[in-house]
């Protein structure tokens, strides 16, 4: 009989991933509801957040912690979504993975290039193995098209890449380094994704402030990136810019151009008008790739196969471009070469 139950319970673990999730804010509450309404094979088992009412709020019949070493160390938990505050991100990923648990870490792997280094010099090689970064935006179906149009040479071969990213209000406490290590980052990651070329160079300028922005911000902001393909590309950061969520991108190539359209799903025509609405955050503007995301990393570990996502090394790379940019904008805009990771 008790083999029989061993054998019940070894049969169900490998078809179900039991995820714990580290963070129960905006991300971590969405992660968790996309892990349980849409990815198959998983189960969310526990959620941690140093506010326990927020992590009892999200559990929703999971076990809830307000300690996210408690949460790493339970063993109903196989597998971690890290959705934390940036600064406990390294810590977090370093415990989770020498528990033998695969980690999915939202972005940034760290706030700064060094203690990414870290991360990925104290978990060795075989740790990295257990580790994937999030940035979703490598599973948007727009994003994924537009490489796919790269790699067929639909536009010719690549010469310019112009990148919006435009938001309705940053956080209070945004400052222009925070704009680059949060934000921008998420260029940092899919240019050279979808170029297939490492940044090996960026500067950084900017327009006046906008008078809907507090000292200490400087918004938006321009960045300039040139990857070994010689491809320039242009990278605004807009977090304050009020109407809407709004991201673009345009591949221009040697004899065309492609860029991503609002994913609307109905267009409104009133006072003689039409148009689309935008979203007012992320959250619905990616949910397509959150949940393809989250897919894509239960499949993988449940097959133990190498991950499909970023990898730890990725996050690395995209944090040394955000230093990168960050020593130019300190210098006064001047070109700099980004470190190699
Ligand atoms: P949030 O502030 O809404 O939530 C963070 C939660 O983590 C809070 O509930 C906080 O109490 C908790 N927390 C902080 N330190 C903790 C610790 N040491 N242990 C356990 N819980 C802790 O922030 P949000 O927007 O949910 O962001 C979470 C993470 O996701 C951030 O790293 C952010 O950069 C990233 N993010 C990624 C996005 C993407 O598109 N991939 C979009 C937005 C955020």
């Amino acid at each position: 009989m008790v083999d029989l139950i061993e054998a019940a319970v070894a049969a169900r673990r490998s078809t179900i991933l039991r995820v714990g999730v580290i963070g129960a804010g905006i991300m971590g509450a969405d992660h968790a509801n996309t892990l349980r309404r849409a990815v198959r094979g998983a189960e969310v088992t526990a959620i941690a957040d140093v506010d326990l009412g927020r992590a009892r709020a999200a559990a929703d019949g999971a076990r809830a912690y307000d300690d996210a070493f408690a949460l790493v160390a339970d063993p109903a938990v196989d597998a971690v979504v890290i959705a934390s505050h940036d600064s406990a991100h390294a810590e977090q990923v370093v415990a989770a993975v020498k528990a033998g648990k695969a980690v999915l870490c939202e972005k940034p792997l760290a706030p700064t290039l060094a203690q990414g280094r870290q991360v990925l010099r104290d978990i060795g090689s075989t740790g990295e193995a257990l580790l994937s970064v999030g940035f979703m935006r490598r599973f948007d179906p727009g994003y994924a098209a537009l490489r796919q149009a790269v790699d067929d040479g639909t536009v010719g071969a690549p010469v310019l890449v112009h990148n919006i990213s435009r938001g309705v209000s940053g956080a209070p406490n945004a400052t222009s380094e925070l704009s680059i290590t949060g934000s921008s980052i998420h260029e940092f990651d899919v240019v050279p994704w979808l170029l297939r070329s490492p940044v090996v160079e960026v500067s950084w300028v900017a327009p006046r402030r906008s008078s809907q922005v507090h000292d200490g911000l400087q918004d938006p902001q321009l960045i300039h990136l040139r990857t070994a393909d010689g491809v320039l590309s242009t990278c605004e950061t807009f977090l304050n810019a009020r109407y809407g969520y709004d991201i673009r991108c345009e591949v221009v190539g040697e004899t065309g151009a492609i860029s991503l359209t609002e994913p609307a799903r109905v267009r409104l025509d009133a006072g003689q008008r039409h148009g689309i609405g935008y979203p007012a955050d992320w959250r619905p503007r990616f949910a397509d790739a959150y949940r393809i995301e989250l897919q894509a990393w239960v499949d993988s570990v449940l097959a133990g196969a190498p991950t499909p996502l970023a990898t730890g090394r990725d996050g690395v790379v995209a944090s040394a471009a955000a230093e990168a940019v960050i020593a130019s904008m300190h210098d006064g805009g001047r070109v700099t070469k980004v470190e190699a990771p």
